[in-house]
């Protein structure tokens, strides 16, 4: 059987619950059969529907997330991201380990903090109301708490979390951080909610800087903060963090492409946000 493109050899898969060797496997020597839903399930992605949204999950790292319409679908370069966070959460004794997901989806970096990190007490914060009910699906059963407010007032000294202010051991976050000029994948800007996306500001770092802020006011002094940037937004971040006197050791990490991905900076104990 030939399909007629990747993302329907995937969809079989992801029906089938087969891995795509597998799939690969039973249709190389003629056992392959679609189930009944395949013909449907085509007929949604050949409109233009994100795979993830038609199979209703998304992997991610070790896991899969439950995923569909009104979340943002995880990313590949975010689980790099991930691994940051998780890298700077096991550096502390796993009596300290409490992190903040900062708009967190479905909740994929909270999930994989909260999974990978032994001992690790995990706070989601998601301002969209349709993504924190993915999230609490997905999160949840992980022991994960997921917070519905916006990242704005938990930089505000007597916002929500205001009693985490000055505790908490890693905040980890991917931004909307789009430039409004940003090109778009058809099924990217006709399904996924443009408030996950696009940053806001000329360089969009609007909310950016509004999430590293938040970090700030959560972070204890050695805490870290990682943030997934576009490239282009590398050396604005880390001028950001270090201005104030803020945050040390400003530094950016890369994706598996190699462009500058994400900040990792730590919380100094001057300067108040
Ligand atoms: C790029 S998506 C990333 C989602 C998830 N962390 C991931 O990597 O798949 C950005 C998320 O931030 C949320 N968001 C945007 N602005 C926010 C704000 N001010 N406060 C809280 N969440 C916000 C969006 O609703 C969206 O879910």
């Amino acid at each position: 059987m030939n399909f007629p493109t990747p993302d329907h050899e995937r969809l079989a898969a992801g029906l089938l619950g087969l891995s795509l060797g597998e799939l690969r496997a039973r249709n190389q020597v003629g056992s392959l059969r679609l189930p009944e839903a395949y013909a449907k399930a085509a007929h949604q992605l050949e409109k233009g529907v994100p795979l993830q949204y038609v199979l209703g999950r998304a992997p991610f790292r070790y896991l899969e997330l439950k995923i569909g319409p009104g979340a943002f679908i995880p990313r590949p370069e975010t689980e790099v991201v991930a691994g940051a966070a998780i890298n700077a959460l096991r550096a502390f004794p796993a009596v300290d380990r409490l992190a903040v997901d900062l708009g967190t989806g479905a909740g994929p970096i909270a999930a994989a903090l909260a999974s990978e990190v032994p001992g690790a007490k995990v706070i989601a914060v998601e301002r969209a109301w349709a993504a924190a009910g993915q999230a609490r699906e997905n999160l949840e059963p992980l022991g994960v708490t997921v917070v519905g407010v916006d990242a704005v007032q938990v930089a505000t000294a007597a916002g929500p979390l205001s009693d985490l202010a000055g505790r908490v051991a890693v905040v980890a976050a991917n931004p909307p951080y789009l430039l409004d000029d940003a090109e778009l994948g058809p099924s990217v800007a006709e399904y996924e909610p443009p408030a996950a996306l696009f940053g806001g500001g000329p360089d969009g770092l609007e909310t950016p800087l509004v999430f590293l802020a938040a970090a700030a006011r959560l972070l204890k002094p050695g805490g870290v903060v990682v943030l997934e940037h576009d490239p282009s937004q590398g050396e604005a971040l880390r001028r950001a963090a270090t201005e104030h006197g803020l945050f040390d050791d400003a530094h950016t990490g890369h994706d598996l492409t190699g462009r500058d991905r994400y900040l990792r900076a730590e919380r100094t104990d001057r300067g108040q946000p």
